[in-house]
């Protein structure tokens, strides 16, 4: 029997309209432009406004996606949110963005694996997709990190962005889709990058908010090096396991985390700065935004059949990669 696999029909995404600046950033820590670009690679990053969550970014995307791919809401069997900043503890992200959808038919819910969230989603997704019993799936990656943000760090403030991106997954009987994931994880890291309150070991308290626990903590250099050698390792695996030269890969679409750990996975794998998406001058790290944001910007240019790998990194920690054949060309879509 000919094994069914899922592939990526159609993707869209949406960042919110404000921008942050580097020279915005100067007025209000103690930074340059100059050390940002220079550490990061970063220009400038959207920011959602405040009294909006993670689902009004995620649902824009949504909304879109449906749009373009000529989908009915209630032909959604699942839709997986993947974020580190849920609208609230509970419900789910995932269950407001469908509610604000219209989308009626479909169960839903989030998942955390901090940077690596969107990916793992991926793959979790293209799971129910392959049993043959769901056929329109749905994956979110949106972050609202300006929620966490401590906005007078000056080693965190510079990194972080808004934004979301979503895919429609649907099965297919041909060599294409989802081909191959590595995933790993390794919870000893959590000491270098967390939250410190706000969850059942800590509750919020106003002693958490005095003491600005409720931001994101991270120790970026122990961070950085963990960060540089797994997520190049993990794709150099995914291409050795593929029996994939850097010949054969037609785009590496790498976590936007910082321009010097994305550079230093397409060295590791062979590929040329021409076949890497970078766009983190524009948005920053918007966590699980990054990647889907990446694969929206440069769907005219990918096209059926294409050999595509995306790499993650992140808090946990956890890393993955996942290899694709790309089963769209977009010029073609209706
Ligand atoms: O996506 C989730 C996973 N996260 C990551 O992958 C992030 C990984 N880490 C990084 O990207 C980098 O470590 C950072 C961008 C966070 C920091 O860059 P770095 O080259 O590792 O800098 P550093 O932390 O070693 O700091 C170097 C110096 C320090 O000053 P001293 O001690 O040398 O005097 C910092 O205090 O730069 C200082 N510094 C800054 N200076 C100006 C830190 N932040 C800033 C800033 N502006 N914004």
């Amino acid at each position: 029997m000919t094994k069914i696999r899922a592939a990526i029909t159609g993707i869209h995404a949406w960042v919110p309209e404000d921008v942050l600046t580097n020279s915005d950033l100067e007025k209000m820590v103690d930074t340059t432009d100059d050390w940002i670009i220079t550490r990061t690679g970063i220009k400038e990053r959207h920011i959602l406004k405040e009294g909006k969550g993670t689902s009004d970014m995620g649902v824009e995307a949504v909304k879109g996606l449906l749009k373009k791919t000529g989908t009915n809401p209630d032909e959604i069997d699942l839709l997986i949110c993947a974020t580190v900043t849920p609208d609230m503890q509970f419900p789910a992200t995932a269950n407001l963005i469908c509610d604000k959808a219209g989308i009626k038919n479909a169960f839903s819910y989030d998942m955390n694996a901090a940077c690596s969230t969107f990916i793992y989603a991926l793959v979790t997704a293209s799971k129910y997709v392959e049993s043959g019993e769901y056929k329109k799936v749905v994956v979110v990656g949106a972050d609202k990190m300006s929620s966490i943000v401590d906005y007078t760090d000056r080693a965190t403030c510079v990194i972080f962005g808004d934004g979301a991106g979503a895919v429609l997954l649907e099965p297919t009987k041909d060599e294409e889709g989802v081909m191959d994931h590595r995933f790993y994880s390794d919870g000893s890291g959590w000491i270098h990058l967390h939250q410190k309150a706000g969850g059942s070991l800590k509750p919020a308290s106003h002693a958490t908010v005095d003491a600005r626990e409720h931001f994101i903590y991270q120790e970026g250099q122990p961070v950085f090096k963990f960060a540089v050698t797994r997520m190049a390792d993990v794709a150099a695996e995914i291409m050795e396991r593929n029996n994939l030269k850097s010949e054969d890969v037609a785009w590496l679409v790498p976590h936007q985390a910082n321009l010097r750990i994305i550079e230093a996975t397409a060295k590791r794998m062979g590929v040329g700065k021409e076949k890497v998406m970078i766009n983190i001058q524009r948005y920053g790290n918007t966590t699980n935004g990054t990647i889907p944001i990446c694969l929206y910007e440069w769907e005219n240019q990918l096209k059926k059949g294409d050999n595509v790998v995306l790499a993650a990194f992140g808090g946990g920690f956890t890393w993955g990669s996942v290899y694709l054949k790309w089963a769209y060309d977009a010029k073609n879509q209706k």
